[in-house]
């Protein structure tokens, strides 16, 4: 499949939070969507449903389960059920659900550092208290410090919530890794939400994603896992997400506390639409888009690390690096960065501010301007 991802989309005026965020001339790398058009297939069913013109409730088809059953077990060796999907407009309420069905008031939810900011939020929303546990380097390889995990762990500890791939730092857990942190989990009886979003995203040729859930009868009975066409495909702004719970009381008590409160997949027609789409037709697009993904992958890592005072480790999922900017020591490295022309995402909201998060889902040539507007500020520093 041919497709241009080297094209140039205007994306001006189309209310993008991405590109409205900073002055015009500052390249917005920031927010996790793609500069790229969706797949052709998934804009075709949009016009057919828009064309139709009337927009009524809307609810899961047979179809749009089966789809989302056979991509976890083509994908991912997992056979899931379609009764264990749950719909939700985004994954960011569904971590918040989970902090409040799986921990009650005062007690614990633990969350890695650095990772995607409502993880570090989402216990204090839900009056829950968050632990951490440190993402350290081992190796040249970034891992979980369960070690230091294990002394601060108390007896009202509930839930961890894993970020595999993880955000961002690019890490996907093996099966060792997932086998380990599973003995962990039921040593302190803790249910694992395990997001996995950007699970159809691997970079690294060498890596396998595995669902946290499929590896074990305790894994599959203690976790919720959450899934979402919107990074793969780039569907951000449709709302359409879900959750894969298994067991049943674990449902229950999702479904208890979302009621009423997110709304009800009765309001998700286009977003049910674009999934229906992704998972029939989007398989050559994604696969097209992981080329040019793992391209801008290696031209970064190269140019980030030429750069003298910036370092970045290979990523082996996500288009988010992950860049280390201690070694100049900027008071707000993010500031100095946007002044330069290029909008990143500071550290300090993933939880560590020695790091600026840098989104290479754009065109080859406006990563190569960004890069260049970075190099030339250092130097002039
Ligand atoms: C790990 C992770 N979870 C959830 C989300 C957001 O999901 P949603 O837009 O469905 O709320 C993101 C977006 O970047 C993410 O990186």
């Amino acid at each position: 499949m041919t497709i241009d991802f080297d094209k140039v989309v205007d994306r001006s005026n189309t209310s993008s939070l991405k590109w409205d965020r900073f002055n015009p001339d500052v390249i917005p790398l920031w927010v996790a969507d793609m500069d790229f058009q969706s797949a052709p297939g998934i804009i075709e069913a949009l016009h057919q449903r828009i064309d139709h013109g009337v927009f009524g409730y809307t609810e899961p088809d047979n179809e749009l389960e089966q789809r989302v059953v056979e991509r976890c077990r083509n994908l991912y060796q997992w056979a899931i059920q379609p009764d264990w999907i749950v719909w939700m407009p985004g994954l960011v309420s569904a971590l918040n659900v989970c902090v409040r069905a799986y921990a009650d008031e005062g007690e614990s939810v633990i969350s890695p550092v650095p990772v995607y900011y409502p993880f570090l939020t989402a216990p204090a929303l839900g009056g829950r208290q968050l632990k951490t546990v440190d993402w350290v380097q081992q190796d040249g390889q970034w891992v979980l410090d369960l070690a230091s995990l294990e002394k601060k762990i108390t007896h009202d500890s509930r839930l961890l919530m894993l970020c595999n791939p993880q955000n961002p730092n690019g890490r996907v857990f093996s099966r060792a890794e997932l086998e380990t942190l599973e003995q962990f989990c039921k040593k302190h009886n803790l249910t694992v939400c395990s997001d996995e979003v950007h699970c159809d995203l691997i970079l690294d040729r060498n890596v396998k994603h595995i669902p946290y859930a499929s590896i074990s009868e305790f894994a599959r009975t203690h976790s919720v896992t959450l899934m979402s066409p919107s990074k793969t495909f780039n569907l951000a702004g449709f709302g359409c997400a879900f959750a894969i719970i298994p067991d049943g009381k674990l449902r229950h008590k999702f479904n208890r506390v979302r009621k009423g409160i997110v709304p009800d997949p009765d309001n998700m027609l286009i977003g049910f639409t674009a999934t229906k789409a992704a998972y029939r037709h989007g398989e050559p697009w994604r696969q097209a888009l992981l080329e040019y993904l793992r391209g801008n992958h290696d031209f970064l890592v190269k140019a980030i690390n030429d750069i003298p005072g910036l370092a970045m480790e290979p990523l082996q999922a996500t288009y988010l690096a992950w860049i280390d900017v201690s070694a100049l020591g900027l008071e707000d490295p993010h500031s100095f960065f946007e002044q330069a022309g290029v909008g990143l995402s500071p550290g300090k909201q993933f939880g560590d501010g020695n790091y600026l998060r840098l989104n290479f889902g754009c065109c080859r040539s406006l990563l190569e301007e960004a890069v260049e507007r970075m190099a030339k500020a250092i130097k002039q520093f």
